[in-house]
């Protein structure tokens, strides 16, 4: 199992939400964050003070997938997330050593399967 941790552009997730989703892989987390890349500060003013900003507002996916979803997970974040200008984000991938389903005990990628009723209750 791996976990995919992808910085991306606001505007991006609603699509790839919905692709993942279509693909059978609709579990994930998103928090909002603020994060910086390699660019610098840039300075804004404000009533003639002026501030440097270092940090942007991102989303932050947090996918975990069996290890034959990888590829196909992130090449759905990058053709939603991909502009081409600076900023589209990053995409880590972590290697995860187990997981738990609190309901049931289960542990492993079974874990991972979407439910078999394909229920949007109880998410
Ligand atoms: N090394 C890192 N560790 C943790 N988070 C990171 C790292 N690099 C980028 N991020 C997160 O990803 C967001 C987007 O980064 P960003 O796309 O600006 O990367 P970049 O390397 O500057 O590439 P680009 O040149 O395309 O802007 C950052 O705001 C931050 O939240
Ligand atoms: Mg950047």
């Amino acid at each position: 199992m791996k976990k995919i941790e992808a910085f991306i552009r606001h505007e991006a997730f609603e699509e790839i939400r919905d692709r993942l989703a279509h693909m059978g892989l609709p579990s994930m987390s998103i928090s909002e964050v603020k994060g910086s890349g390699r660019q610098q500060g840039y300075t804004e003013s404000y009533r003639g003070a002026k501030t440097t900003i270092f940090l942007r507002p991102k989303l932050k996916l947090e996918i975990v997938v069996d290890d034959s979803d990888v590829e196909r997970t992130v090449d759905t974040i990058l053709e939603y997330a991909h502009t081409g200008e600076p900023g589209d984000g990053k995409i880590f991938i972590l290697n995860v050593e187990d997981a738990i389903r609190v309901r049931t005990g289960e542990r492993g990628a079974i874990v991972l399967a979407p439910h078999p009723e394909g229920s949007a209750a109880g998410s």
